[in-house]
C-alpha cells in the first residue's frame, strides 16, 4: 500500500501521497493541495522543497556521501576519466570501448571555436571578469552554432560542442587578456592536458605536460561534475523549463555559479586567505568575525546547505593538495594557514553547534594556484567541471513525461487595494 501523510486543516482532512526514492528518502507529493485545499506552501531558499525526481546525483549531507549513477565519487576520482565521468552523468552509464572512442572523437572533432568568437573577447573590457565573459559567449554561441531540432543525434552535437567548446573558449579568454596568442586545441592531447596546453604553451615556451598538474585537473574537474539540485543547476533546468536552447540555459547557470555564496566562493576563498596572510596570518579575526551576527562576513570555504559533515569532495581536494604541492615541490603559505584556518574552527563551538566544515572549495583554490591557474580563473574551473551535470540534469528535465514550466507561487504581502493618487497630490 502507497504510504500517505494526512493534512488536516479547518477541520478538513486530505490524504497526500508519500514518494520514496531509491535510497529510502520519503516527500510529499504535494501537486494536488492548492487544487484541494487552495493552500500553497512557503519555503524560502527551498531548504525542504524536492524540485524533480532524478537519477543522476544521490547525496547524503548527514553521512558524507556523494554518487554519480550510484558510483561513490571517491571510486571515480581514483579510478575515472573526467571525459568518462561526463559520458556516465549524461548517458547514465559508463562508456564502453567502443562508446568513448566515438565520443572522444566527437569531442576533437567539435573543440574548435568560430575564428568571429576571438573578435567578442577581444571587446571586453579589460577588467571584465572571466565568468561574465564566459556567460555571455556560452550564451552567444547559440548565434553561431545555431539551434538543433529534437533529434536525439543532434542533441547528442549540442551537448558535445558545449563540453569541447568551453574549455577552448576558457584558455582562449586567459590568452586574450593577456594579450597572447590563442592557442589551439591538439588530437593528440586528452581532455585536461589539452586544456593545460592550450592555457600555458607559448611560442617562447612550450608547455611540457605535467602528470601531477594533470592529474590534480582531473580529479578537480571530477569533483565538480555534478551536485544535484544546486543553485546553478536549478538555475538551468528552471531557466531550461520555459524551452529556451541549452546554451542560453547553461549561461544561466554560469552567472548563478559566479555568486561567492556558490562556486564564486573559491576565488573568495584564496582572497579570504591572502588578507589573513596580509594581516600577519591573524585567522581569529576572521574566526570572530564570521561568528557575529552583525557581521556579514562568513568563513568562505565551511558550511554547506546539504553537507552536515565533511564534504566527501573536500576530503580528496584536501589530501590531493598535499600531494600536488609535494609533487610539485611547492610550498603554499596560504596551505598551511588554510589548515590552521580549519583546526581552529572545528574546534571552536559555533562552528560545531552550526555543523561547519569545509566544503569543496576550501582547498580547490590552492590546488588550482599550484596548477597556475589565475585566482580570477578559479569559477571558470569549477563551470568546466560542471558542465556534465549541467547538461546531464538538463536533458533529464526535458525528457521528463511530467514536465512543466518552472513557476513557483508566493504569499503576497503587499499594500492592499488602494488608489491611484495624481503627482500634484503626491506628499
Ligand atoms: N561562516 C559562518 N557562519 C556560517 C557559515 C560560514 N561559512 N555558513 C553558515 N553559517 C551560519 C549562518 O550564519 C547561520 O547561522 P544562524 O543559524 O546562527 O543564523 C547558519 O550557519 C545556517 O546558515 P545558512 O546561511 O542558513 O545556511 P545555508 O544552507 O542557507 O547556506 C552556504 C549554505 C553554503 C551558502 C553557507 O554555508 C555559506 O555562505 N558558506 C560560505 C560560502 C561558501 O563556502 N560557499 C560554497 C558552498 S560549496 C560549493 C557549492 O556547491 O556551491
Amino acid at each position: 500500500m502507497q504510504e500517505s501523510v494526512t493534512l488536516t486543516y479547518n477541520g478538513r482532512q486530505i490524504q497526500l501521497p508519500v514518494v520514496i526514492g531509491t535510497e529510502g528518502e520519503k516527500a510529499i507529493d504535494i501537486s494536488t493541495l492548492r487544487a484541494n485545499t487552495g493552500f500553497i506552501t512557503l519555503d524560502p531558499g527551498y531548504a525542504n522543497t524536492g524540485s524533480c525526481l532524478s537519477a543522476i546525483t544521490y547525496m547524503d549531507g548527514e553521512k558524507g556521501i556523494l554518487r554519480y549513477r550510484g558510483i561513490p565519487v571517491e571510486h571515480l576520482a581514483e579510478n575515472s576519466t573526467f571525459k568518462e565521468t561526463a559520458y556516465l552523468l549524461i548517458n547514465g552509464k559508463l562508456p564502453n570501448r567502443e562508446e568513448l572512442t566515438r565520443f572522444s572523437i566527437m569531442l576533437n572533432d567539435n573543440s574548435l571555436v568560430h575564428e568571429d568568437l576571438k573578435a567578442f573577447y577581444q571587446n571586453f573590457p579589460r577588467a571584465s571578469h572571466p565568468m561574465g565573459i564566459l556567460s555571455s559567449m556560452v550564451n552567444a554561441l547559440r548565434s553561431f552554432y545555431p539551434e538543433l531540432g529534437t533529434l536525439e543525434e543532434q542533441i547528442t552535437i549540442t551537448m558535445t560542442r558545449l563540453l569541447a567548446k568551453v574549455r577552448t573558449m576558457a584558455a582562449m579568454s586567459y590568452k586574450i587578456s593577456r594579450g597572447h596568442k590563442v592557442v589551439y586545441p591538439r588530437p593528440d592531447l586528452t581532455y585536461c592536458e589539452n586544456f593545460l596546453n592550450m592555457m600555458f604553451d607559448t611560442p617562447v615556451k612550450p608547455y611540457e605536460i605535467n602528470r601531477a598538474a594533470v592529474d590534480a585537473l582531473r580529479v578537480f574537474w571530477i569533483l565538480h561534475a555534478d551536485h544535484e539540485q544546486n543553485c546553478s543547476t536549478s538555475a538551468v533546468r528552471m531557466v531550461g523549463s520555459a524551452r529556451v536552447n541549452l546554451y542560453a540555459a547553461i549561461s544561466s547557470g554560469i552567472a548563478a555559479l559566479w555568486g561567492p555564496l556558490h562556486g564564486g566562493a573559491n576565488q573568495a576563498v584564496i582572497e579570504m586567505l591572502t588578507q589573513i596572510q596580509a594581516d600577519g596570518g591573524n585567522y581569529q579575526n576572521a574566526i570572530q568575525r564570521a561568528k557575529d551576527r552583525n557581521d556579514p562576513f562568513r568563513l568562505m570555504g565551511f558550511g554547506h546547505r546539504v553537507y552536515k559533515t565533511y564534504d566527501p569532495r573536500a576530503k580528496i581536494m584536501k589530501k590531493m593538495c598535499d600531494e600536488l604541492l609535494e609533487s610539485l615541490k611547492i610550498s603554499d603559505p596560504l596551505l598551511d594557514i588554510a589548515k590552521e584556518l580549519e583546526e581552529v574552527a572545528r574546534k571552536d563551538a559555533y562552528f560545531i553547534d552550526h555543523n561547519l566544515y569545509p566544503n569543496v572549495d576550501f582547498y580547490s583554490g590552492i590546488v588550482l594556484r599550484a596548477i597556475g591557474i589565475p585566482t580570477n580563473m578559479f569559477t571558470v574551473m569549477f563551470a568546466i567541471g560542471r558542465l556534465p551535470g549541467w547538461i546531464a540534469q538538463w536533458k533529464e528535465s526535458m525528457d521528463d513525461p511530467k514536465w512543466k514550466i518552472s513557476r513557483p507561487r508566493q504569499v503576497y504581502t503587499g499594500a492592499n487595494e488602494c488608489d491611484f493618487v495624481p503627482i500634484h497630490l503626491r506628499p
